[in-house]
């Protein structure tokens, strides 16, 4: 039987996932297929009834969807509960699992910098939906102290809800931290800058930013002409995309120099 997967989202056209996911469907010699798939609100419901009639076998949902599925969920993962937020959903025992790969991904895309998180203080630009992931993320990786900024407080103050550690600062304000993650939108669009005021930042900091396309926001950019290093969200999406494949397919895909060129064009 060809099995089916699909992403869904809203916008969803950018999305790299049929890439990669049919890469390794293909690679493993498997019978299946992987699209992409517009969504509104409203036709969630009837999405995970599919997913319950094995219509569809698998879904992985993006932008605005990771918190708005988990009403149609029947169990949710560990990792999903923590963060209230679901990227990978399947049938198992004929229950509707919500699961997060986003939390596995952001870590092991992150070891693979080399960097140190152990101890240190990271300071997170944004409040959408992948920041709780990133939050739980950096806790397991024990990062001593988390920052957390956004244009909209009022969301700052719901992730806090969920992670009372946390600090928050003002929007437009630098903390002392040793590591900066952009999770905003700001920079998708190549023109748009954040406004930080980089004069105020020593020169041994990391930055990173959970955007990989473009390669270089400007945030990454001028990050680098001032001296930091830095690193786009590239093994995030490999490694959260790697994680579900093997939740489906129990396979645990390759990611070599040829998964990872695949998302340079
Ligand atoms: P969602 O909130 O649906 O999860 P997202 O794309 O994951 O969407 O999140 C967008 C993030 O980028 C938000 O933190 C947003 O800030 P607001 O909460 O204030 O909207 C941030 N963002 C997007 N454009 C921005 C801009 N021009 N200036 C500052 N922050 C911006």
């Amino acid at each position: 039987m060809n099995k089916k997967f699909l992403v869904i989202g809203n916008p969803i056209e950018h999305s790299l996932s049929p890439k990669l996911h049919n890469y390794w469907i293909k690679k493993n010699n498997l019978k299946a297929s992987y699209d992409k798939k517009l969504l509104v609100q409203d036709e969630i419901r009837q999405l995970i009834l599919d997913v319950k009639e094995e219509k569809i076998h698998g879904l992985n949902v993006t932008v605005p969807f990771k918190k708005a599925v988990i009403p149609f969920l029947d169990i949710l993962s560990d990792e999903a509960k923590k963060s209230q937020s679901v990227n990978t959903i399947y049938k198992e025992k004929n229950k509707i699992v919500g699961d997060n790969t986003d939390i596995e991904g952001f870590k092991v895309g992150l070891e693979t910098t080399n960097q140190v998180i152990k101890n240190k203080k990271a300071f997170i630009l944004g409040a959408g939906g992948v920041v709780p992931s990133i939050i739980v993320a950096l806790k397991k990786m024990q990062i001593a102290k988390i920052y957390l900024s956004n244009r909209t407080e009022l969301k700052s103050l719901e992730i806090k809800k969920l992670f009372p550690e946390i600090e928050i600062i003002e929007w437009g304000k630098i903390t002392n931290f040793d590591i900066i993650i952009n999770a905003t939108s700001i920079g998708l669009n190549e023109k748009d800058e954040i406004n930080i005021d980089y004069k105020n930042i020593s020169h041994n900091k990391f930055f990173y930013d959970i955007i990989y396309n473009p390669k270089e926001t400007s945030f990454l950019r001028r990050a680098k002409e001032f001296g930091a290093q830095i690193e786009n969200g590239k093994m995030m999406f490999i490694y959260q995309a790697q994680r579900a494949f093997f939740t489906w397919h129990n396979i645990l895909p390759l990611v070599d120099e040829e998964t990872v060129n695949l998302l340079e064009t």
